[in-house]
């Protein structure tokens, strides 16, 4: 997010705009806490995760109320166009902002999820799935060691994208995902006494955080084949470090044409990542439709896993 920061605000300035900066997400709006943003405020910033100018989950604004203090904020200081970093929740809160108070809305996909309809990836997706991946790299020395199984659970909320391409990276023997309920923790067991039978002695099989709990999987392998198992919960791991070099172009690319998008004019559409291009949708795009998980994909971990 910080690399999409520094876009913005160097982006906006190089073509004359003043960038202001809002603190703490939609709570930070409410309550009027913004600041200016000028060159140097975000120098040395594009290698750090997280976001300097900080986050916040926000209820407040899914009440009428809570946006039109967010819109007196933006009124009152002069703020003529609003660019929204974050996920379908932010983008919903954007959205209501722009059709009750009128406010030009861009919104850009910064999650780890990368479940946001019409981009290919979303910011922070491909750094997190780097640190899911290194550690499984760890962690196979251990399965490997001491011939056991490791189920690994990765986060994803109710989506799988960060299981299914840290698994494929990762060279698991199985992957548990939302989207593809029919198998499951049962199809894991036989699968793995197969691999057994085969001569194998090490497994890891990733386990989307929406999909099951990895320690209930685990138990579950140990009770039906007896084999020692562990599980490890990779949890906000995955949320922080420094970002990949894929997750700072896309957010400098990003950033950018989110302020082209409002100097044009545009309102209520979101950038997105297509076919490495980047192009607009309209915002609403992100919570009326679900994002496919790529199907061969996924077949390619079990063909490549069995
Ligand atoms: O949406 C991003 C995400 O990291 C999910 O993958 C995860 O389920 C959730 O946020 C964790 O949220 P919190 O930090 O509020 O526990």
């Amino acid at each position: 997010m910080n690399a999409c920061l520094r876009a913005v605000v160097r982006a906006g300035i190089h073509s004359g705009l003043t960038v202001v900066g809002v603190y703490r997400g939609y709570t930070g709006l409410i309550a009027g806490e913004t600041g200016e943003l000028n060159l140097s405020s975000v120098s040395g910033i594009i290698h750090r995760g997280g976001t300097i100018i900080r986050t916040g989950r926000c209820p407040e604004f899914f009440h009428p109320e809570g946006r039109e203090r967010a819109y007196r904020t933006l009124e009152a200081q002069g703020i003529e166009g609003l660019i929204v970093i974050g996920g379908n929740g932010s983008y919903q809160g954007a959205w209501l902002l722009h059709q009750e108070w009128g406010v030009p809305v861009i919104g850009v996909p910064g999650t780890i999820d990368n479940d946001i309809a019409g981009t290919d990836y979303t910011i922070g997706f491909d750094t997190a799935v780097e640190t899911a991946v290194a550690c499984i790299d760890k962690i196979r020395d251990t399965a490997d060691s001491h011939e056991r199984i490791f189920v690994v659970e990765v986060m994803g909320r109710h989506a799988g994208f960060i299981a299914l391409e840290t698994a494929l990276a990762g060279g698991a023997e199985a992957v548990l995902v939302p989207e593809y309920p029919e198998f499951t923790g049962e199809d894991v067991c036989t699968r793995l006494e197969a691999g057994k039978r085969r001569g194998k002695r090490s497994f890891i099989v990733v386990v989307a955080e929406g999909a099951a709990s990895g320690v209930e999987v685990a138990r579950l392998i140990a009770e039906r084949t007896g084999a020692e198992t562990r599980a490890t919960v990779l949890g906000h791991l995955q949320r922080g470090g420094s970002p990949t070099v894929d997750d700072r172009v896309l957010g400098s690319r990003c950033g950018a044409a989110a302020v082209e998008a409002l100097r044009a004019g545009e309102t209520a559409k979101m950038v997105c990542q297509r076919a490495n291009e980047i192009v607009l949708a309209d915002l609403e795009i992100a919570w009326q439709q679900k994002k496919p998980l790529d199907r061969a994909l996924y077949e390619l971990v079990n063909v490549l896993g069995s």
